[in-house]
């Protein structure tokens, strides 16, 4: 059974290229034998990241993201069986928002900024949707 799970969060101190690369490490070490593919976007202070994989794999790794003192306030914003992986080229791919494209962002904001707790969660899944056919995301293994 395939799962794809989309939250969003605040970091809990501004990102830095050493706070994502030791994220990530931690994603190589553990995603690839757990089946999770996925991406992680990020601003300054915002997290969005999509997982997909086995259900009980990608449930386990949220109940450890959700203990991670790295960020807060998460918040759920998609949930859904699937058929079929959406990230499947990605262990965890990377994107930062700086490196975005501004009329992509104003796509699915007001202010051309990211902020998933002030749009309807369709709006950032659509955006992940959006940079993934684009590949967007940086490609980690
Ligand atoms: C925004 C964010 C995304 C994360 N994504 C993953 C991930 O995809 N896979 C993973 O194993 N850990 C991820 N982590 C880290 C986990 O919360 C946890 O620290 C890590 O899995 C523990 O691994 P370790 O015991 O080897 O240090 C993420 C943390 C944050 C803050």
């Amino acid at each position: 059974m395939l799962v794809r799970l989309i939250y969003a969060s605040r970091a809990s101190t501004a990102i830095s290229h050493e706070s994502m690369e030791g994220i990530l490490s931690a994603s190589r070490r553990h995603n690839p034998s757990n089946g999770i593919t996925g991406v992680l976007c990020h601003s300054d202070e915002i997290f969005v990241q999509a997982l997909e994989g086995g259900r009980d794999q990608v449930n386990q790794l949220y109940v450890r993201l959700l203990q991670d003192p790295r960020h807060r306030d998460v918040v759920l914003l998609c949930y859904e069986e699937v058929a079929v992986r959406r990230y499947s080229s990605w262990t965890m791919g990377k994107v930062s928002l700086d490196k975005i494209n501004r009329s992509l962002l104003l796509k699915y904001s007001s202010n051309g900024t990211l902020n998933p707790y002030d749009v309807p969660a369709c709006a950032t899944v659509a955006l992940l949707d959006e940079l993934a056919a684009t590949a967007a995301f940086a490609v980690r293994d």
